[in-house]
Order: C-alpha cells, then structure tokens, then sequence
C-alpha cells in the first residue's frame, strides 16, 4: 500500500529548481511544477524534492548498489582471513561472530531501504561514484535513536544538544513559529526541538538518503529499526557487537506537523521569506560551501526579523580553504555585517559520538548562537571594505563616481539599481562569459578594483 504524501505547509513551499509556488505552477500533490516542468518524487510518503528532480533518485539508487557493492567486497575480503591455518581458535571464534554481525548490518540496510522503496540500482553515468557518501555519519542513527538508554537517560549527546538549543531560545523568548533544520541528519534534534519547544511546523531537512529515510521511517511512520553495530577494536569490559533497536518516542498531538524533507540546503524547495527559525546544528562547517554562502541561504529563507541558532563545532571540511576557515569572531561579524543582531552565544566542550561498545571519548567545543535576522531596508553597517562587496548576496547601493570610460565598467554600473547584488549581476552576465571565466569573480575584482581602488 502506498503511504501518503507528507508534505509540509504548502504555504512555505516552492520549485526548488525555478521557485514557483504553489499560485504559480507548483503542483503539490503531484510533486511537479508547470512552470519549469521539473518533477520530483517522495519515498514512502517523504518527499524528494530537488532541483535536479529524479535524476536525483538515480543517484541515490547508484550510490546504494555501490555502497552494497562495496561492502559485500569487505564481507568478502574478511572471508579469505577465517581458513588461514595459523589462526589461534579464539581469535577465529570471534572473526567469525564478527562476520554474522558485517552480514546484520548489511541486512539492517537493506531492511531500511527496502522499507522505504530505494532500489539499488547502478546508472552508468554513476558507476564511478564514491559510494562512501551515501554512509557518512552513519554513527548519528545509532546517537540519536539508540545509544540514550544504555549511555544514562537523562544524561546523554541528545540531551545536551537539546538544552544548548533550548538556552538559546529562552534568552530570545520568542516563539518559533515555522522552523528548518538545515542538515537535520538522522533528525533526533528536530523531532526534540519540536516535541519539546512548541514550533509551528519543523522541517527537518537533509540530502542523506540512508539518515533521512530512517528519520522519517523512525518518527514520521512510528516504525522501530533495528541495527548492529558493531567495534572493530578490542575494548576490555565491552561488548564488540550489539544489535540496537532504533525507536523514536511517540507524541500524537505533535507528529502531523513535523516533516522529514529529502532537499539540497542548497536549493530547497522552500519559499524565499518564509521561515521563522532556521537551525543549523553541526551544519555550518560541513556543508560544501563557505560560510559567506550560508549567511546569505539563512537570510534569503528567514522572514524578516526570524532566527537563525546555530549550535556545532568549527571543523570545516577539507573542501574548504584556509582563508575561509573563519573563526567564531569572524563569522560573528560577517554575520552582523549582513544585518543580523546576535542575541546569545555559548561555547562548551561537549562528548561526540560516545558509544556504550567503546571506553575511548571524542569530545568536541560547541559553539552555540543565536541572531536575528534584518527588517527590509534595514541600514547595514558601516565597514571597509563595505558589506555589499564582502557579502556578495547584499543589495549594492547606488555609488556616486564619475562615469567611467571602460565599456565594461559602463555596462556594470548601469546594472547597479540599488536593488541588484554583485550575486545577481554575476548571474546577469554569466551568460556572456568563456565557460572558465568565473562571473562572480570577475565582477567583484571590477567593483573592487576599478571603483573603489585608489
Ligand atoms: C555533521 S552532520 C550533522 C547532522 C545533524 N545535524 C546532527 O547534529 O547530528 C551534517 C549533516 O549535513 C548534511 N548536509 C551536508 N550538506 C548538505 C546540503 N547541502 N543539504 C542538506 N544537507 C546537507 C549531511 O547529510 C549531514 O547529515
């Protein structure tokens, strides 16, 4: 039987490829839009809503027959140790319960893809894709759905992250209407966060097809999971293999509005202006962007005056270069020079990732904020080089200087209409440009060169 279409409020819906809404050709029910005829999907009543529409499910189907591919290669290497002749008889017995437990886990992720309705399913334009991202930050479902009873119940990861989250909103005292949870993973906060904080509607909101499916198998459907785990190093007084049982704590009343969401932060399929509270706990290093982009993502989807809390350490990606590994000072102040006023701050060394089958602890600084974004035509800041220039997504004020001679720097100027961002005159002129020449580049080094030069 076919389970039906969870979809959040339509109102904070929209294209996540033109940005239609729902007035302007995005059809809801049938998860298409008619302006930029994009279709999109949903898995068990999930919906999957990317600007690239199915091929994404593509992917995700690749990935999955890679990743199985790949364990299944593992499982078999691990084999070819069992008959070696010098094996001590202990040492056998426990590889051998080792393999049950690789075999588990195997079945435990076919049980949860299976019960969603993800195939595996290999697309040549896919075969050479590192499987590996589809099982990053495995670790969060066993964190968020199994670990609390066994580590203390009222002492545990999920606590604590909630109560840094529930500071922050008590020293706002507002309410929190509509909220996002950016990168929501394996989502335990986001159902915590609406279960105990009283949001309008939460989306929690992730690309990971394996931890957004168990979020919304886990609390959308009310379906326990279970999974081994299991420790590959020896650690005296531990288990080396349990099998979990991964449950999500029921609440009626507060289950028809909060949504699991598979979506690209990036480009998801929410209307510009209409969120109230934006999330992002342990987002903000590991996103695939630099911070800059995420102020400007977080500002375009807040309302005006809405809320952006962050909560996380700062252990930004390799993808990310050295320049752009901003400090918590830095971010602060690109922060409050896009406009936003910081209402609270909080750093704490945190446990991260404790497991029961482990001695070893991990622990983490984390950085918790919260800041509200600016009203319209709110004044920005005075800084140097001025905000519009540092933060590309910002409205550039109309510039009183001579009218140059460059035909270049002519036709960039008559873009300026103290509405248009250098974002939005980059994507103007994008167009026109050799496919190596990077528009937002070249049009910052004009501004920046050319009119505000020496
Ligand atoms: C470090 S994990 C944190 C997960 C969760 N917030 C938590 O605290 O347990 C980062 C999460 O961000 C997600 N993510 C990264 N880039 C994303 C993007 N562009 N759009 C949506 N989710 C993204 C990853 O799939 C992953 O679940």
């Amino acid at each position: 039987m076919k389970t039906s279409l969870r979809l959040p409020p339509q109102y904070l819906l929209a294209c996540p490829q033109c940005g239609a809404d729902a007035d302007s050709g995005l059809q809801l029910q049938e998860q298409r839009c008619e302006q930029c005829s994009q279709e999109f999907f949903d898995i068990a009543g999930m919906p999957c809503w990317f600007s690239v529409g199915k091929a994404q499910l593509t992917l995700w189907q690749s990935l999955y027959g890679l990743a199985l591919q790949q364990a299944e290669r593992n499982f078999a290497l691990a084999e070819q140790e069992l008959p070696l002749y010098d094996l001590p008889p202990r040492a056998r017995v426990r590889m051998q319960q080792m393999q049950q437990a690789n075999r588990q886990i195997i079945n435990d992720v076919k049980q949860l893809m299976d019960s969603v309705g993800l195939e595996a399913k290999i697309a040549p334009e896919f075969a050479n894709y590192d499987a590996s991202r589809m099982l990053q930050y495995f670790e969060l479902l066993l964190r968020d759905w199994a670990w609390d009873e066994a580590v203390s119940p009222l002492d545990n990861e999920n606590k604590r992250e909630l109560k840094r989250v529930r500071q922050a909103v008590e020293k706002v005292a507002a309410p929190l209407g509509h909220t996002l949870i950016m990168g929501a993973g394996a989502a335990r906060l986001s159902w915590e966060i609406h279960c105990e904080l009283n949001p309008s509607s939460t989306l929690a909101l992730d690309t990971n097809p394996v931890l957004i499916s168990a979020a919304h198998r886990l609390v959308a459907l009310q379906n326990p999971w279970q999974l081994t785990e299991v420790h590959p190093n020896p650690q005296i007084n531990h288990e080396p293999v349990h099998r979990w049982t991964l449950v999500a704590k029921a609440n009626e009343e507060k289950l028809p509005t909060w949504f699991a969401l598979a979506a690209n932060a990036w480009s998801p399929p929410i209307k510009s202006g209409s969120i109230d509270t934006i999330v992002t706990p342990w987002f903000i290093d590991v996103n695939g962007k630099e911070i800059r982009t995420l102020i400007a993502q977080v500002q375009k989807l807040l309302k005006p005056g809405g809320l952006w809390i962050n909560t996380g350490p700062l252990l930004y990606g390799t993808d990310i270069s050295p320049t752009r590994r901003y400090t918590t000072e830095e971010i602060r102040e690109l922060t409050e020079l896009a406009g936003f006023e910081f209402c609270y701050e909080n750093v704490e060394i945190s446990p991260y990732l404790k497991t029961p089958l482990s001695a070893q602890l991990r622990t983490e600084q984390v950085w918790t904020f919260a800041a509200r974004a600016p009203q319209p035509n709110q004044p920005l800041p005075k800084s140097n080089p001025p905000a519009w220039i540092l933060l590309p997504h910002l409205p550039i004020p109309t510039l009183n200087i001579p009218p140059p001679n460059d035909p270049t720097l002519q036709h960039l100027l008559s873009l300026v209409d103290g509405k248009r961002s250098i974002n939005d005159i980059a994507n103007l002129i994008a167009s026109n440009l050799d496919k190596d020449q990077n528009a937002l580049h070249l049009v910052q080094a004009v501004f920046v060169e050319y009119l505000l030069g020496p």
